[in-house]
Parts: C-alpha cells; sequence; structure tokens
C-alpha cells in the first residue's frame, strides 16, 4: 500500500489536477488563520483540530459569549485529502505525522509504520473513511467499569446529534440514526465487481446483510462512508467549514505546537505554551480563563501531558520533569491489529475497486459533475463482516472479530489483481504504551505496539483465517474463479518468533495496525488507580484541564474508531457545557 516514489509523484501531478477541476475555491478563501500573539486570552484553549477538536471548536462556540482558540500542529487541509481514492497517498506527506513503532516481533523486527493525521481534520483526513460505532456491550461495558453515563443509551443520542445520514434503507431507521447532524454519511456511489461477488459470498454461508450500526452488529455490510457527494467528511469539511464565517468567537491557527500546558502552584491549568512550526524561534503562552482542553490524540496527547509532568513519575523523574501528578498517562494502549497475507486472486474478467491503469480517465470520470468511477471510492473494499469465531459466545450480538477486504490491482503483466482478506480481533487483550525519553516537545514518543503479545489474540486472529476458507468454497467466488492464496497463513508460531516471510512484505508492512490506536490517557472513575480522566474527562488531580480524544477510551471499541471518538467530542462538549452552566443554551444550526 506504501507508495512508490514516482508512484507518487506521478500521483501529486494527477492530484493538482483534479484539485483544480473538483473546485475552484482555494483554502484561503475559505479560512485565514490569523496570528496568535504571546499573552492572548480566550475562555477555551483546544489543542489539536483533529477528529475531537474540531467537534469540540464547533460546539463550544454555540456560545456567543465564550471565546474558543483551536490550535493545530499542522496545516491547512489540501483538497486531494477530499477524494477517496487518494487516500493512501497523504501517508508519509505533511499530512502525517509519520510515526514508527519501537521495533518488536511484528514487522520483521523493523519499525512498524504508524500513519497519524496532522492538519486541520487531524487522522480524519486521512484516514479510510468506514462509519462504524463498535457495539452497544461496549459502552455498556465502559459503564459498568464506573464511568457513569457513558453506556449505550447515554451516548447513542450523540451519535445521531453529528449524523446526517444519506442513505434512505439506514436513515428511516431513526431509532439509530440522525438525518440533520453535520457529518455526512452514505455508501459510496460506486462499487468494484468485488464487492457483489463478496455479498453473495457472504449471504451462501449464512451472513445477514444488517446495519452494524442498528439493532444487531453481527453479520455483513456494504459499508456507510464519512462522504458527502464523493467528497470526503473529515471534522474539519464537516464541523469546521460551514460555520467560520459565523463564528466571530472561533479563532483557529494551523502551524502552531503545543509544547507544554502551564499549571499553577494550585494544580491549575491556566494556559498553554507554544511554539511556531515553521519558526521554532517563535513562541509564547496563551492563557484559557475557563479550560485547557488536550485534543492531540492518541500518541500526542500523552506526549503533551508528561512534557506538562503528567504521568508516571518512573518516566518523568529521570528526565528532570517536575512531577504535577503521578497518573499512568501512556499506558493502556490498544490497537485493532490485521495481517495481510491472505488473499484471493481476481479473476482477469473482474474489475478491481480501484483501478490505477487508466488513471486519466479515472480522473475525468471523477470530476464535477459526473462524480462517479473508482475515485469516488478507496481502495478499501467496501464490504465488511463482523463475526464470531469459536472462542466467542454466539448466542450474543457481540461479535469479536471483524473482517475487511483490501482491493489491490496488479502493478505488473505478470502480476495478478489481489483481494487481501484482513482479519482483526475486535476486542485483543495485549497492551502497549506511550512514553518520552526526552523533554524535546519535537521529538517522536516511543510507541510500544506490543501487539500479539497475549496467546489469546493469536488464537482469535487465526480462527477468523477459517471464514476466508469458508469463501473461497462459495459458489460466487470459485466459480466466477476466485482462488484463495494460503501461502502466507500465518501460524501461532509465526507470531511469537516473527518469522513468516509476509512480516517483512514491505507492500503490506503498515497493515500491522489498522491505525485504531487509542487508550493513552484512560477514562475511569476515582477509585480506577490506571485512570487519566475522570468520567467528565477531567484530568485527575489538575483544575481546569481535560482530554477529549480516542486517547480517553479504556477499552476500544468493537468496530473503527472515528465515529466514536467524534461522539466523545459530542458528549464531552456537553459536559463542558453543563459544567458551566450553559446546558440549555439555544444551538446556534449553521
Ligand atoms: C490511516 C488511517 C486510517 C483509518 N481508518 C479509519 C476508518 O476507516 N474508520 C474509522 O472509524 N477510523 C479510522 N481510523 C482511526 C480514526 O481516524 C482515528 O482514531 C481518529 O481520527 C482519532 O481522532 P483524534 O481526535 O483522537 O486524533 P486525531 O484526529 O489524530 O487529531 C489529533 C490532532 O492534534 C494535532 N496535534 C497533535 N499534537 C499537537 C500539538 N502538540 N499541538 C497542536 N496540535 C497537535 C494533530 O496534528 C492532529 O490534527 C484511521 C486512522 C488512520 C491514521
Ligand atoms: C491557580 O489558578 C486558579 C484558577 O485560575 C486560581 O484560582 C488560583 O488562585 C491559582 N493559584 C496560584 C497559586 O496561583
Ligand atoms: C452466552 O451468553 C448467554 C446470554 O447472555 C449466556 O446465558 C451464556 O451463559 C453464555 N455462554 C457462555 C459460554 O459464556
Ligand atoms: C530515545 O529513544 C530513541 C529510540 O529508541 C533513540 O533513538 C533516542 O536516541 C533516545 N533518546 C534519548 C535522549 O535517549
Ligand atoms: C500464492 O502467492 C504467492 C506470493 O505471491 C506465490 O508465490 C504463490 O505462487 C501463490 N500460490 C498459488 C497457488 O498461486
Amino acid at each position: 500500500m506504501e507508495p512508490t516514489c514516482t508512484g507518487l509523484s506521478q500521483m501529486q501531478v494527477l492530484m493538482s489536477l483534479v484539485t483544480s477541476l473538483i473546485n475552484a475555491q482555494t483554502p484561503s478563501d475559505l479560512r485565514s488563520p490569523s496570528k496568535i500573539h504571546d499573552g492572548d486570552r480566550y475562555d477555551f484553549v483546544i489543542v489539536g483540530g483533529g477528529s475531537a477538536g474540531c467537534v469540540l471548536a464547533n460546539r463550544l462556540s454555540e456560545v456567543p459569549q465564550w471565546s474558543v482558540l483551536l490550535l493545530e500542529a499542522g496545516g491547512e487541509e489540501p483538497f486531494e485529502a477530499d477524494v477517496p481514492g487518494f487516500f493512501t497517498y497523504s501517508w508519509g506527506t505533511r499530512m502525517d505525522w509519520s510515526y514508527e513503532g519501537v521495533p518488536g516481533v511484528i514487522c520483521g523486527g523493523l519499525p512498524c509504520p504508524i500513519v497519524r493525521g496532522k492538519g486541520l481534520g487531524g487522522s480524519s483526513s486521512i484516514n479510510a473513511m468506514l462509519y462504524f460505532r463498535g457495539n452497544k456491550l461496549d459502552y455498556d461495558h465502559w459503564a459498568q467499569m464506573g464511568n457513569e453515563g457513558w453506556d449505550f443509551e447515554h451516548v447513542l443520542p450523540y451519535f445521531k446529534k453529528s449524523e446526517h445520514n444519506l442513505d434512505p434503507d439506514v436513515r428511516k431507521d431513526t431509532e439509530y440514526h440522525g438525518v440533520d447532524g453535520y457529518l455526512s454519511v452514505g455508501r459510496f456511489t460506486f462499487q468494484g465487481e468485488t464487492v457483489g461477488r463478496l455479498t453473495e459470498a457472504f449471504k451462501e454461508i449464512g451472513y445477514t446483510e444488517v446495519d452494524s450500526n442498528g439493532k444487531h452488529q453481527s453479520g455483513f455490510m456494504i459499508a456507510q462512508m464519512t462522504q458527502r457527494n464523493s467528497l470526503r467528511q473529515s471534522t474539519n469539511r464537516a464541523f469546521l467549514e460551514p460555520i467560520l464565517k459565523r463564528r466571530p468567537n472561533l479563532k483557529i491557527v494551523t502551524n502552531v505546537r503545543v509544547t507544554k500546558i502551564l499549571i499553577n502552584e494550585s494544580n491549575m491549568a491556566y494556559g498553554v505554551q507554544y511554539i511556531l512550526e515553521k519558526n521554532r524561534h517563535v513562541g509564547g503562552k496563551i492563557f484559557a480563563s475557563r479550560e485547557v482542553i488536550v485534543s492531540a490524540g492518541v500518541v500526542n496527547s500523552p506526549q503533551l501531558l508528561m512534557l506538562s509532568g503528567i504521568g508516571p513519575k518512573e518516566v518523568l523523574q529521570p528526565l528532570s520533569i517536575p512531577v504535577m501528578k503521578d497518573l499512568k498517562v501512556g499506558e493502556n494502549l490498544q490497537d485493532h491489529a490485521s495481517t495481510p497475507g491472505v488473499f484471493f486472486t481476481r479473476p482477469k474478467h473482474e474489475k478491481p475497486q480501484f483501478s490505477g491503469t487508466s488513471i486519466l480517465m479515472d480522473i475525468l470520470n471523477y470530476a464535477e459533475p459526473k462524480r462517479h468511477g473508482p475515485l469516488t471510492s478507496t481502495e478499501l473494499n467496501q464490504v465488511v463482516a463482523y463475526t464470531n469465531t469459536k472462542y466467542s459466545n454466539s448466542s450474543i450480538d457481540y461479535p469479536d472479530a471483524m473482517i475487511f477486504f483490501l482491493d489491490l490491482a496488479a502493478k505488473t503483466q505478470s502480476e495478478t489483481d489481489k483481494v487481501v482478506f484482513l482479519p482483526t480481533v475486535l476486542r485483543p487483550k495485549s497492551r502497549g504504551k506511550i512514553t518520552i525519553n526526552t523533554t524535546d516537545p519535537f521529538s517522536s514518543p516511543l510507541i510500544h505496539q506490543n501487539y500479539f503479545s497475549e496467546p489469546d489474540d493469536i488464537k482469535i486472529h487465526i480462527d477468523i483465517f477459517n471464514v476466508a476458507k469458508q469463501l473461497a468454497e462459495t459458489y460466487a467466488m470459485k466459480n466466477t474463479g476466485y482462488v484463495l492464496n494460503t501461502t502466507f497463513l500465518p501460524t501461532e508460531n509465526d507470531f511469537k518468533t516473527g518469522k513468516n516471510p509476509l512480516w517483512r512484505h514491505p507492500e503490506f508492512l503498515s497493515q500491522f495496525s489498522i491505525f485504531h490506536l487509542c487508550g493513552t490517557c484512560k477514562m475511569g472513575p476515582d477509585d480506577d488507580e490506571t485512570a487519566v480522566v475522570d468520567p467528565s474527562l477531567r484530568v485527575r488531580g489538575i483544575g481546569k484541564l481535560r482530554v477529549v480524544d480516542a486517547s480517553i477510551m479504556p477499552y476500544i471499541v468493537s468496530g473503527n474508531i472515528n465515529a466514536p471518538t467524534i461522539m466523545v467530542a459530542e458528549k464531552g462538549a456537553d459536559l463542558i457545557k453543563r459544567y458551566w452552566g450553559r446546558a440549555h443554551d439555544e444551538i446556534e444550526r449553521a
């Protein structure tokens, strides 16, 4: 999936062409971030304009009396990011923090690439756009642990609040879906032939086609995506762009790195320290009268807390960082891991989802007013299944595995197209951690992924491949010429030793993570020693400071985590409003 160097530059030329075809507006027409000044004061300072930060900036600035500042380390969201078909091409560019994991057994002992969005929209600008909420029982579990108000019944209204569902068959279910939120959600208009083939095959092996975000999660569905009119809906496009001109109380500033949270002797946060990304000699302080909200994502939120003296004292003391509060910041790292070695070879007569062979035709098809063809979708096949392995309790609707497919077009004449079978254990037991070994805010935190360190995760993972074998035997797949290749089928031993050749395969390397990292600023009740924030997302022991992003998840949810992160921000904004006595504000709508 990593583009080659020549591929990238060709793509960049094409992308700028597409950009001009899509839209005549330039980012500066939409937004002109004014400079901030040392000593400025706002009611709220939000650190990070990603999935969560953009939602918070919108919701908090609904209160006209509040001044809100959103500080983002990256830049504007470029128009290329809007094109679903270009999704992987932003990886490794200025839109990506391009982190790497600390080498371990996975990735053949080499550092695994970890893609993280940088710029307005954050990871929602470079993700695969799948809209899933996880399972109801995930949230009930959060609540059972003492996180009052986070059970499914209480979070569902926040999923619906964001949502503008576009597909008639889904949106009619108003118990589960919203139709007037900021975030548009709907299926891609274009589906490659393999989507139909997999749909038939899943039906043949007894799976029901469901709305996995509705009453029942188990089964399969053609996924809904965060998109509108075949354009990506990052949280920047969805939550910020519509309000820019009507919220004079909201200021957004890009290319500014927050390097420290300012905390006074009474353990109250009162502002942030910042440095300009493009001129690191320039920086200053911004004061927050009401709160500082950290939404810097699962890697940078714990880094920023630790740099500010909030974290494990074993980490802070050796670096001579004064300990403001000893908390388990950076621990509890969870993710969905996958292995890409098992694939179907696609018969020649079936067209791939994403064909790079006639890219010019694809671009012309994509351009307004047509908006069709492969560029309207990502190379991720749109069929997603939630299933029970033999280790889970299939009498309840709480699947322990997810399956998705990557459609790869052959690059050379001798190669064949591939449909890669990607299995994922939904609730892994393995835990990694994020830590720092320097006080330099510009150096990377250390990311210990630690995937498959628990034997149960390996067992479940391997069991999921039985579904691939079942699919291979269906009339739908077999009789149309799809052949399953299990040469690289991993064994338990491969996981323990890292010896399987696929673990070194550069094309597949990054697929060990499907980039749902979360949990590093765990939410929990006061008696939970491992909790970093309380159920109101306030950092324990530090006043006027919250963390609101994917890092607060105590347990990873059973699905993709962008929509859940947006839900966390919607609920977080409401908690903040209630705390400051603004619960019944008339909400200004764009
Ligand atoms: C490649 C990829 C594919 C994915 N696919 C899907 C998918 O299909 N569906 C799905 O549901 N989920 C997907 N995810 C996961 C999902 O997108 C993320 O979990 C989610 O966007 C995280 O939101 P966040 O608000 O926690 O962090 P982010 O969106 O990452 O936002 C953090 C923001 O803070 C900024 N920042 C960091 N440090 C600082 C600082 N010191 N000062 C100022 N700003 C700072 C960052 O630049 C960034 O903009 C994917 C993720 C990736 C990376
Ligand atoms: C710290 O900040 C809080 C809130 O702004 C304030 O009430 C308190 O007096 C401050 N304490 C010190 C020691 O400055
Ligand atoms: C499976 O779930 C059902 C319903 O909650 C429960 O009654 C049963 O005991 C569970 N079975 C196992 C093996 O845990
Ligand atoms: C921190 O760890 C990284 C990765 O192991 C290493 O390259 C770097 O030298 C370390 N830095 C310090 C200051 O120890
Ligand atoms: C399976 O794929 C591998 C790697 O691409 C290839 O070497 C092998 O020949 C394939 N096996 C079959 C039966 O096609």
